[in-house]
């Protein structure tokens, strides 16, 4: 869970150092998983979500995500404070980001446990689970619970600054087999090691079942097993503030990926035999087209979340 606190200077603002530099300052509920969470219910999944957060903002935190009709399951922290960063946004929507992780780096196994995966289709992790080795194990515990129950797992990496610190090769040893995979553009070049958008994804195909590089305002990749990989383009709009537009892109995606995913005879959606079943490339490429169009009504307000 995390506080968001966006500082946008005023149009034309003059900076001063050691004075005040006029701007405007919004706090935001935010977490790209809560975010993604959020997006998801607001578009007609059932969705719950689980973390921690400090003792006092859980209350917050849990009335806004239940606004957008997720289930949130909160542990309250007594003594660290709820994550927050603060976000600087350029005239151009640009993002700096300065990240204090807080009560998120003590997120333990008793806060996730593995019954809210009964009747669940589909498990979503983010890369930030992954970067330090309490957390890590929490993870990887959550990864073998989900496979265990036949789950489909989805995995946004979500930071090339925490990739790069950990082992991308560890991340994509952890993560292989997962139904999709959701990089920025500085993620895959962190998990491949080039840069080229498109031989990133077809790379990545060696370890996921569908790869979805997030493009920003040029849009994404998609790449599947055995094909070509295709180039989806965003709609063009002015850019005011990207934050979240990742978030709300998974989303929106994984809303259309799990309508398309058929149900299983008798079973739950998807599972039959306790293996899911991938959509083709033409569902997956009509799921990314709606993500673009979702992900690009974020970037033009601030915010992360649905209003
Ligand atoms: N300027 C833009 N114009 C149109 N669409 C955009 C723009 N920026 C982002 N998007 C849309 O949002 C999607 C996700 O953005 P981005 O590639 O920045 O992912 P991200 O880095 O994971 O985002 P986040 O900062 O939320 O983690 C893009 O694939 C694109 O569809
Ligand atoms: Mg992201």
């Amino acid at each position: 869970m995390v506080n968001d606190v966006l500082v946008k200077p005023l149009d034309g603002a003059a900076s001063w150092p050691g004075s005040d530099t006029l701007a405007t300052i919004s706090a935001r509920p935010g977490g790209a998983a809560a975010n993604q969470a959020a997006w998801m219910a607001h578009l007609g999944v059932d969705v719950v979500f689980a973390g921690r957060a400090g003792a006092r903002d859980v209350a917050y935190h849990r009335r806004e995500l239940a606004r957008a009709g997720v289930r949130a399951r909160l542990a309250a922290d007594r003594e660290a404070e709820t994550g927050s960063i603060v976000i600087m946004v350029a005239p151009d929507g640009e993002r700096t980001m300065f990240t204090d992780r807080g009560a998120n780096l003590r997120l333990r196994r008793a806060d996730v446990p593995a019954r809210l995966l009964r009747g669940a289709t589909v498990l979503h992790l983010t890369g930030y689970t992954f970067c330090e080795p309490a957390l890590l194990e929490v993870a990887l515990w959550l990864l073998g619970e989900a496979r265990a129950r036949g789950l489909a797992v989805t995995v946004d990496p979500g930071s090339a600054a925490f990739l790069a610190r950990m082992e991308p090769a560890a991340f994509l040893r952890w993560t292989e087999g997962a139904a999709v995979c959701f990089p920025n553009r500085d993620e895959a070049a962190a998990l491949t090691g080039d840069t080229r958008p498109l031989a990133m994804a077809a790379h990545l195909t060696r370890y996921y079942g569908a790869v979805v590089v997030k493009l920003g305002g040029a849009g994404c990749v998609l790449a599947v097993p055995g094909e070509a990989p295709v180039l989806i383009a965003a709609p063009p709009v002015r850019a005011i503030d990207s934050t979240g537009a990742g978030d709300a892109f998974c989303g929106a995606f994984m809303s259309r990926w799990l309508a398309a995913v058929p149900p299983a005879p008798g079973g739950r959606p998807g599972i039959p035999g306790g293996r899911p079943v991938a959509p083709d490339l033409a569902d997956l490429a009509a799921a990314a087209e709606y993500a673009t169009r979702v992900a690009a009504t974020v970037v033009t307000r601030f915010g992360a979340r649905p209003v």
